[in-house]
């Protein structure tokens, strides 16, 4: 089931952090710790701009841990890195340094993804069957229908590992992502997407029809509800 929020990019950036913070307090009534794992992209910064904003240094960030739902890799200077781009907002919500995890900061692909598996085992102590059950994925959506780098023309849905390997379908650039069977296994699954030039796939997805071939829309939450936050611009097609 897919319920959807729309408004100006400003209320609707407002309403995900305040829904963001009630979720996490939540899960914090019977949870030690929470964990959220975040896209990468352009719109997650209109996120952490307004939990910034509104929210920083409330205690409950002691106990949230961010993981990534797909890093390039790059160097964590480089202005393409997902984790670059994030860690100074994040640490000024008041996010412990130590609880941010990067994806990938150098080295072998391949060894990152490996040992990224590794760390969500060690640091997600909810499991289901094996996976580590994030309690929340906050996923963009690509123009193409690709979320995390689970891009189109890739069979996603056979992968077994808890992330994988992949490669940008036009800039040939290498990519570490969750794989569909984490975020499937995640017990909140949000959608943020904005801007006009997202209109066609937001509705192409949410029509729920011949959209098989969109990894975003193989995206099937065990909790089997995915959030949608859109701005009037990426709904205006629906
Ligand atoms: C990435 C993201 C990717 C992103 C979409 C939307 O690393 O690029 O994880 O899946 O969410 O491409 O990107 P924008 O938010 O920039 O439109």
């Amino acid at each position: 089931m897919d319920r959807v929020k729309k408004g100006e990019t400003e209320e609707i950036s407002q309403q995900l952090a305040e829904d963001v913070i009630h979720y996490l307090e939540a899960c914090l009534e019977n949870q030690e710790k929470v964990s959220m794992a975040v896209s990468g992209g352009s719109t997650p910064a209109a996120l952490f701009q307004t939990l910034h904003s509104n929210y920083a240094d409330l205690a409950l960030w002691q106990q949230v841990h961010i993981f990534w739902v797909d890093e390039r890799c790059v160097k964590t200077s480089d202005p393409e890195s997902n984790f670059g781009n994030a860690r100074e907002m994040l640490l000024k919500l008041g996010i412990p340094k130590k609880q941010l995890h990067p994806m990938y900061t150098g080295g072998s692909v391949t060894g990152a993804c490996q040992f990224y598996e590794k760390l969500m085992k060690k640091h997600i102590p909810a499991q289901i069957n094996d996976i580590p059950v994030l309690d929340l994925v906050l996923l963009g959506l690509g123009e193409d229908g690709h979320t995390a780098s689970l891009f189109p023309g890739k069979d996603h849905h056979i992968e077994t590992g808890l992330c994988c390997v992949a490669q940008h379908p036009n800039t040939g650039q290498w990519r570490i992502s969750l794989s569909l069977r984490t975020i499937n296994a995640t017990k909140c699954v949000v959608f943020f997407v904005l801007g006009n030039n997202k209109a066609g796939v937001v509705a192409h997805i949410l029509s729920r029809k011949d959209a098989a071939e969109l990894p975003a829309s193989l995206v099937n939450p065990a909790e089997g509800v995915i959030d949608w936050y859109v701005d009037h611009a990426a709904a205006s097609a629906m």
